[in-house]
């Protein structure tokens, strides 16, 4: 096949590839598999019977389902959605916003190309700008989407060591440098893959260099609050004109219906919809009609602060405990501490080999993490740190997630006495 180098580039052996594959082949098996490594969310009962709910509700609304699934939406987004989004958010958080400041893509995924492709590359102006991401380890899904695998620039964080099998990130901002080539600041906040939550003073710190530099701050905001409310500390989401929040449908549970949403400016709403109408023509419906009566209703809220966000908390909480339990003393290791998303990130320190080593021996015993490396782009600095990590998808059944920390725990002290 004869590609093109934009070609070549979006075919290379990514990441995000080598998950979403192990990911599929696990789930397709026969073979007992414990998948603990994509970004799937847990289906959760309470959740399901709502959706269940809805659509029988809009197939018995006349011929809502036949303009649901029969009807292209403006590129922007459903208007009833819109609309219900608009008011939730102000009603809530106090936003300034109306539907104008809301653009839908399909999946949050979707977005972040449409913002790389808007805001990295070359301008104007003779800058070529990057992606600014102000703390390591940050989203594998952003790796790979600029059109030029230079358009990323990435930071080191502090790390906190809060005790011996604990500890935290930390944006060091010593290091933290907005300039001319500055594209745009971007965070995801519950951070996936560590669990960690900024702080809101680190926020605002952020949100102030990113306007006194006038480049625009993303707040990716795919597990947090509004919904799905899957951060274990509280948070004040801030908001305006230079911010760009992006939210999504999919940790809800409804990760299949690929709806994305952005708040941003205006001007940036629109240039978002336009980019819509290109890419996409318009987005899938489905999700917003499920859910724009429950955001007026206040039940979808209702459903993420009483059932998602207590799910997911005793989840982390069961499966803190049993990397603990079944690594007692083996070897050392420490656990970021657990602030909302669904996974917990694992640091071997002094590990001997890489974490890519110990993905491969623990996939021939048909446990499935993802190697912490993929997490650290746009940064060239050696640091073996990057070869220590782990990051475990907590969301699957209690007893698999149990059996596959058991399984790492015995991996991990292999490794250390077949090289000690
Ligand atoms: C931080 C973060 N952002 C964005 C996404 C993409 O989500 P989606 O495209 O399903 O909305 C994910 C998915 O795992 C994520 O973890």
């Amino acid at each position: 096949m004869n590609r093109s180098l934009r070609g070549k580039r979006y075919t290379a052996h990514t990441g995000i590839l080598q998950l979403m594959d192990d990911l599929g082949k696990a789930l397709s098996g026969t073979k007992k598999k414990y998948m603990l490594g994509g970004g799937n969310p847990a289906v959760i009962p309470e959740a399901a019977a709502l959706w269940r709910r809805r659509m029988r509700e809009i197939l018995d609304n006349g011929d809502q389902f036949d303009r649901m699934v029969g009807v292209y939406d403006a590129p922007q987004g459903r208007p009833r959605f819109l609309k219900a989004l608009a008011e939730r958010l102000k009603a809530e958080f106090g936003w300034p916003i109306t539907e104008r400041n809301i653009a839908v893509t399909n999946g949050s995924q979707a977005a972040f190309f449409m913002l790389f492709t808007l805001f990295a590359g070359p301008h104007a102006d003779g800058t070529h700008r990057k992606m600014l991401f102000p703390l390591l380890p940050e989203y594998i899904g952003y790796r790979d989407q600029p059109q030029d695998t230079r358009d990323l620039t990435a930071i080191r964080p502090k790390i906190e060591l809060i005790d011996e099998h604990t500890h935290k990130y930390h944006i060091d901002f010593d290091s933290l440098h907005v300039t001319n080539d500055t594209a745009a600041i971007c965070v995801s906040r519950p951070t996936n893959p560590s669990g960690n939550v900024l702080t809101d003073e680190e926020i605002r710190r952020l949100d102030g260099l990113a306007r006194n530099h006038d480049v625009p701050l993303i707040i990716d905001n795919a597990y947090g609050v509004p919904f799905p409310d899957i951060i274990f500390r509280p948070v004040t989401p801030i908001w305006n004109e230079n911010i760009i929040y992006s939210m999504s449908l999919s940790k809800i549970g409804l990760p299949s219906l690929r709806t994305g949403i952005l708040i941003a400016s205006e001007e940036t709403a629109a240039a978002l919809s336009a980019m819509n109408a290109i890419f996409s023509l318009a987005n899938g419906t489905v999700g917003q009609t499920l859910v724009e009566d429950l955001l007026t209703s206040g039940e979808l809220l209702h459903l993420s602060r009483n059932v998602i966000r207590p799910y997911y908390q005793e989840k982390s909480a069961g499966a803190v405990a049993a990397v603990h339990r079944h690594f007692g003393d083996a070897f050392p290791y420490s656990v970021h501490q657990s602030e909302g998303s669904i996974f917990l990130w694992i640091w071997f320190k002094e590990l001997p080999g890489t974490t890519r080593e110990l993905y491969n021996r623990l996939k021939a015993r048909d446990v499935i993490v993802v190697p912490g490396e993929y997490f650290f782009f746009g940064n060239d600095e050696p640091w073996e740190h990057r070869d220590r990590c782990i990051r475990v998808n907590y969301a699957p059944d209690a007893d698999d997630v149990d059996t596959g920390i058991r399984i790492i725990a015995e991996e991990v002290e292999l490794m250390w006495k077949e090289r000690t």
